[in-house]
């Protein structure tokens, strides 16, 4: 038997939730250009050669400049719509069965967009995901960690009259300068309005902003979380408190947090305890969907088949599902790890 042919079918029909997936994230070179053509707005580049060639980046920053730059094509409500359903068909075809979706307001409305045609397109796909494909999902607003947090105060207002489409609220962009602790007032407004939190932390930045995360911002997910390993104290927190990572193998390669996947933390996060999820933070950018993390990991890693099921048990026990819906899938991931292995 080719062990990377049956790791990567796998890998593909395991049931999985994609945790840390920023929808501006997904935006394929093909449908930016069609989205610039419809809204009659210039790209720098002259093809979708040029700019796939463009994405190459030293740090989270480099990377942003193009993301946000990126963002500039989608103006109206069917453009928020189409960017979704593509990714709702990528994560349809990946086995993903749930998927809790980032959004950066303030990309769009710092630009003129209303909060309102950027949630009614995401919103109105996810609706058709659940109708056409049975895919379940949260939506997770993020404030921009570089902006003033009197714009995530704006935000949030905005955001509460649609108390019922919003599960959470994030905190992302450049990390390195703007700790968690710039946040807290916002994030307090948060949780008493009944939100739960989550924020990146320690992608670049060090373990103090996880502990920020967890102490000032109550979060119930750390986004990335690869510094914690530089602190044994935290590690032992989050092993304890099984706060989860959603870790991003490829994003990590890419923005340069990790020098090779041979040297990513995720296997000693697992031996030490940690719930950690895998997911594709920015696919259209860093090369590869979920599935695709999981097969370069397991490649890279030698990861087993058994650490794979426990990484797609962790998406749904770290995700915003209740008990009883995370009770069922767990039950069909081991129904599926009994069929995969009598074939
Ligand atoms: N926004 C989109 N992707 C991000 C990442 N990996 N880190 C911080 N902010 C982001
Ligand atoms: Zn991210």
């Amino acid at each position: 038997m080719n062990v990377n042919k049956s790791l990567g079918e796998f890998i593909k029909g395991i049931p999985k939730a994609e945790l840390h997936l920023h929808i501006e994230g997904t935006l394929e070179p093909e449908l930016m250009f069609e989205l610039a053509k419809r809204n009659n707005i210039k790209i720098r580049q002259n093809s979708i050669q040029e700019l796939r060639d463009a994405y190459h980046f030293n740090n989270l920053q480099e990377f942003l400049d193009i993301y946000y730059e990126g963002a500039s094509v989608l103006i109206t409500e069917q453009d928020f719509y189409d960017m979704t359903w593509a990714y709702i068909e990528k994560a349809h075809s990946q086995n993903v069965l749930h998927a809790e979706i980032f959004f950066d307001p303030q990309t769009h409305t710092n630009r003129g967009i209303s909060f309102d045609t950027v949630i009614n397109g995401i919103h109105r796909t996810l609706d058709d995901a659940e109708a056409k494909f049975g895919i379940t999902s949260k939506l997770i607003p993020c404030f921009l960690r570089d902006v003033d947090p009197k714009s995530a105060m704006e935000t949030l207002n905005q955001a509460c009259a649609y108390k019922n489409w919003i599960t959470a609220f994030g905190l992302d962009s450049a990390e390195v300068g703007n700790p968690p602790s710039k946040f807290k007032e916002v994030f307090k407004s948060a949780l008493d309005k009944g939100f739960l939190t989550v924020a990146h932390a320690g992608e670049e930045g060090p373990a103090e902003y996880v502990w920020e995360a967890i102490n000032l911002l109550k979060v119930s997910r750390i986004d990335h979380g690869n510094h914690s390993m530089d602190d044994e104290t935290l590690v032992k927190h989050l092993s304890k408190t099984q706060i989860p990572l959603t870790v991003c193998p490829l994003s990590n390669l890419k923005l340069k947090v990790v020098k090779s996947l041979e040297d990513h933390p995720l296997k000693k996060m697992m031996k030490s305890g940690l719930l950690v999820t895998l997911n594709s933070d920015d696919p259209a950018y860093f090369g590869g969907y979920v599935n695709e993390n999981y097969l370069v990991l397991a490649e890279s890693l030698a990861l087993t088949i058994e650490e794979i099921s426990q990484l797609a048990k962790n998406s749904f026990l770290a995700s915003f599902l209740d008990e009883n819906e995370k009770e069922i899938i767990i039950k069909k991931i081991e129904e599926y790890n009994i069929s995969f292995h009598s074939k």
